[in-house]
């Protein structure tokens, strides 16, 4: 594709607005949900928040972790406050509390607090700041209740917990979707495609393999993998035969295509471009088939002319094509162009001997022997004399873009039915739903108006209504959306999601139960901040969209736009410079960021297709920018060298790696939030991050329970990442707590070399800070205690430790098997062992004793104590052989991540 001006999306964001006004969003970056199954631990997030059982599940057990350093009073006194604070991960306010949704500080380890409940929370618990906060010089907070609320408060009372849960305003309509003050409904968007020249359709084949096609109006279909690589080589090129020119506004050319529902046997599809024959311009529907060598191009040699239709003027081409739920061909034609319809007596639409300006029906299947279509027995008009037998409907302008209903996704309500934009001509667009035989008005009609009086009064009219018209005061050229059935986002679910080609402009209709009255409200790309949850997803706000997709005409509202499907989800296509010449258009994903379907209820996992020759990477040209005043046409300092469109030489943007959400280097214990210093990294670098593969090896053949699981880090993988590496590791020196009430006591500290901990990529090199006490210690570490310990601080792996009279020891034994390993696995507050790792695949445990060997278990034990085993610290083995074990909270073990390593 040739080269283009570029089109870049400035995010611009009032940093100063962001910290202080919030909005629901997940810890990693995702809006929140409604869990599938009710919370049992953190039950407050039960019916919205950011966690599923899982997590729920992973947030017990660390809480029984911690639990095991209280005694009963403990317990008592500060328990509650322990799994309150725990529990904040699942708030729908998670990135709020933990401040991740500013990227210029470093994320919290705990949650901003109320300055109330701080305090309370440092009288009872202050003694277990040290297993709780990583990293921090927990003395100093620990003995002055002035600088650790000063460390834990927000500034704002009402937007701190546990406030957060009780104040109406960020209660209210929790999980709706978010409308400015103008009732505009904020949605965000993500770029999919990019360098497109007038993007005018894209498809699906329906064939389980996920690629989608987008056509150009020049004349090629390009192929996308579902990662978003781009096969290099067209899929289909008719560019020679397409009628079309470079000046703005040319309707002529590659206008539509359709896969045929049997695409995955038949490897059928259909065009409708436009050519310039015997001289005369002409509409022509044609077949393709699948090239018998290579399932991403089309055979070329295959084409057979459907249809062709004579246009008597350049304008009103018509174009789109598709499939109904019948399994026929309906085909969208213009009225012929001009302007008011003038051909003929009554013009072109009214006439149903014409095929300009209808809605026709063909039968494509089964069309290899005889004639390329048949009509469908059950077409509307064939007893009526002189009247061609495709027409289905008709009294239409310019459809442009309709589409299929697929029904609610329980019910099926709604499946089938049709719905079309249809453009206007001086005052009115609408938008049909299209019945068999319909009337759609023009020319008589041009909305709910009437364009031509005398046939407008004539009653034999009897014409079919618009579902909506507006006038160009609001837009100039509608084109015609979908209604959204997809599953990433219920609250779009059952709306009509359609736009405006002049104007720019994404509108919706919401219908009534009865399906007779349509809502209209519009949409925005509003608020900046709550669109930033990945660097992938990017919400622009109307003016900025504009001016990106336009940069020229900053003020301008020249959008170029079209709305598709795939797999359900809401997409359009867009340009800022609407000439088949000019490779300025985009494609974008609709994305609501108040409510997402809950983790796994979308899987998705495309059938992958064999790709000769060679794939173009995509990477969006969208940017964010920190700190903007006003729109820029500078790019400022971007954290990604800004590449070439279809540069092949730089690594892939889409990556199946996961970004890790680390902290930066924190900052003081003492200071106040305010003073807390800008990290050296922003988050935006660290999202870049990508995560050092798990390096710790186990045999497969020796895992027990496990199964198969998603090739890919799930979200909820994610941010058990982002969890397990700011959490403190467990560390060799087993604490010493207590609980207490009385006031603060001075503690002794030395501080000890870190032993080296190297975690996912970002260096540690913080003081451990290792308590020697000088106080009574209330209770000692239980008996059989045990923990993991592994080198990515992950809290479900690692080597076994455990604790007998007063020391932390390894186990060393060769034959230690899964019921030995499920002890300690729910010992830990996990069902489930995954893996047993012997002969010292978590490292050795050197530096402590050897405490255990030949243990015996049936798995119902409380503690490997209770097993049969050697007697303590008698062993014939060595660190050589400490066993470890992977637990989990499923029945199933990621295969591929082990293999991996
Ligand atoms: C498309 O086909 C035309 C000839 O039909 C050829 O000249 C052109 O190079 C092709 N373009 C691509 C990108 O394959
Ligand atoms: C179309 O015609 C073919 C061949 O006559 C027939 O087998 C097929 O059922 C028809 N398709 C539909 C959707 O009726
Ligand atoms: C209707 O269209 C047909 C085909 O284009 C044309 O021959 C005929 O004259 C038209 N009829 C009227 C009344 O305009
Ligand atoms: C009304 O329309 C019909 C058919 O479209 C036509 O035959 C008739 O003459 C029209 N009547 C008037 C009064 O224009
Ligand atoms: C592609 O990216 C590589 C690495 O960043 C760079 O060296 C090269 O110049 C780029 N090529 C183009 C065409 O932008
Ligand atoms: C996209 O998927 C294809 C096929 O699976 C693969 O060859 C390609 O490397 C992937 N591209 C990226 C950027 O991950
Ligand atoms: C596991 O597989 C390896 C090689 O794949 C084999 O040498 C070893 O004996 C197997 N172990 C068990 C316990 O089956």
């Amino acid at each position: 594709m040739p080269n283009q001006a570029p089109l870049s999306l400035w995010l611009l964001i009032g940093l100063t607005s962001w910290l202080v006004s919030g909005h629901p969003q997940c810890l990693d970056y995702k809006p929140p949900f409604q869990p599938s199954k009710p919370l049992t631990f953190c039950s407050a997030y039960s019916s919205f928040g950011c966690c599923d059982s899982a997590q729920d599940a992973a947030i017990a057990s660390r809480f029984r972790y911690l639990s095991e350093f209280l005694d009963h009073t403990g317990v008592n006194v500060c328990g509650r406050y322990i799994q309150d604070i725990l529990c904040q991960e699942c708030s729908p306010y998670a990135a709020h509390l933990y401040d991740a949704e500013d990227a210029n500080t470093p994320l919290r380890e705990l949650p901003g607090l109320c300055g109330n409940y701080c305090i309370e929370f440092w009288y009872r618990c202050r003694s277990m700041l040290g297993l709780i906060l990583e990293d921090k010089d927990v003395s100093e907070m620990e003995g002055d209740i002035s600088k650790f609320c000063r460390f834990l408060t927000l500034d704002d009372g009402n937007y701190c917990y546990p406030n957060v849960l009780t104040n109406a305003e960020l209660n209210n309509g929790l999980g709706d979707m978010r409308e400015d003050e103008e009732g505009c409904l904020q949605l965000c968007l993500q770029e999919v495609a990019n360098g497109l020249r007038n993007p005018v359709a894209m498809v699906h084949a329906n064939d389980g393999t996920h690629r989608f096609f987008i056509a150009e109006q020049v004349g090629f279909i390009w192929l996308y993998l579902p990662n978003g690589s781009r096969v290099d080589k067209p899929f289909l090129n008719v560019s020679k035969a397409v009628l079309t020119s470079p000046w703005a506004g040319d309707e002529r050319g590659f206008l539509g295509v359709a896969m045929h529902p049997d695409f995955r046997n038949n490897g059928k599809f259909y065009v409708y471009y436009s050519i310039y024959a015997k001289r005369e311009e002409k509409i022509r529907i044609s077949e393709f088939h699948l090239s018998t060598d290579n399932v991403n191009m089309a055979d070329h040699k295959s084409e057979r002319v459907i249809m062709e239709i004579t246009e008597p003027a350049s304008n009103h081409n018509g174009g789109q094509i598709l499939f109904g739920t019948d399994g026929y061909l309906y085909i969208f034609t213009g009225d012929g162009g001009r302007a008011g319809d003038p051909f003929g007596e009554f013009g072109n639409a009214q006439n149903k001997s014409s095929l300009l300006g209808k809605v026709l029906r063909i039968n494509v299947t089964g069309n290899e022997q005889g004639p390329p279509y048949r009509i469908p027995p059950d077409n509307p008009f064939l007893r009526e004399r002189g009247v061609r037998p495709e027409v289905y409907a008709y009294g239409v302008r310019n459809m442009w873009r309709c589409s299929v209903d697929r029904g609610d996704a329980v019910t099926g309500k709604g499946r089938g039915r049709v719905f079309c934009g249809d453009v206007g001509q001086n005052k009115f667009e609408e938008v049909d739903l299209i019945h068999k035989g319909g009337n759609y008005g023009w020319r008589a009609k041009e909305g709910f108006s009437c364009y031509d009086k005398k046939l407008c009064n004539n009653a034999t009219l009897d014409d079919i209504l618009p579902i909506f018209a507006y006038p160009h005061t609001v837009g100039r050229s509608v084109t015609g959306g979908y209604i959204y059935r997809g599953c990433q986002m219920p609250n779009l679910n059952g709306r009509y999601i359609f736009g405006d080609f002049m104007s720019g402009r994404l509108m919706s209709l919401k219908e009534d139960k009865e399906g007779k009255q349509w809502t209209y409200t519009e949409i925005c790309m509003g608020q900046a901040k709550t669109c930033i949850y990945t660097t992938e997803i990017i919400l622009v706000s109307k003016t900025t969209f504009f001016a990106a997709i336009n940069p020229r005409r900053a003020t301008g509202v020249f959008l170029f736009l079209f709305l598709f499907y795939y797999q359900g989800e809401l997409y359009f296509l867009a340009t800022g410079t609407p000439s088949a010449a000019a490779a300025a258009g985009a494609m974008y994903k609709i994305v609501d960021p108040s409510k997402r379907a809950p983790p796994g209820k979308c899987p998705v996992s495309p059938r992958p297709v064999p790709v000769k020759g060679k794939l173009v990477d995509f990477y969006p040209r969208q940017k964010l920018i920190l700190k903007a005043e006003s729109i820029t046409t500078e790019p400022p300092p971007s954290p990604r060298p800004d590449q070439g469109q279809f540069n092949t030489t730089v690594k892939p943007h889409f990556t199946t790696k996961t970004p890790t959400f680390q902290r930066a280097t924190s900052a003081p214990a003492y200071q106040t939030v305010s003073q807390l210093p800008k990290p050296t990294t922003s988050r935006k670098d660290l999202l870049q991050i990508t995560t050092v593969k798990i390096t710790t090896t186990w045999r497969k053949n020796e895992t027990i329970t496990a199964t198969h699981r998603k090739p890919t880090l799930s979200w909820q993988d994610e941010l058990m990442n982002l969890f397990t590496t700011r959490r403190r590791p467990y560390t060799t020196e087993a604490p010493h707590l207590i609980t207490t009430m009385k006031s603060p006591r001075r503690t002794e500290f030395v501080s000890r070399k870190n032993e080296g901990k190297k975690s996912h990529g970002a260096r540690r090199s913080k003081k451990k800070i290792v308590r020697k006490e000088k106080v009574k210690t209330l209770k000692r570490i239980k008996h059989g205690t045990v923990r993991l310990v592994n080198e990515e601080n992950r809290l479900d792996r690692g080597r076994i430790e455990i604790h007998i009279n007063g020391e932390w020891g390894t186990i060393c034994n060769d034959r230690f098997d899964s019921q030995a390993g499920s002890v300690v696995c729910q010992q830990l507050g996990y069902p489930y062992v995954l893996q047993v790792a012997r002969k010292a695949e978590f490292g050795e445990g050197k530096g402590l004793r050897i405490l255990l060997d030949e243990v015996r278990c049936e798995g119902w034990e409380k503690t490997l104590l209770d097993c049969r085993r050697s007697k303590i610290g008698e062993h014939d083995c060595t660190h050589e052989e400490d066993v470890g074990v992977v637990c989990g909270m499923e029945e199933i073990y990621d295969e591929e991540e082990a293999s991996l390593t």
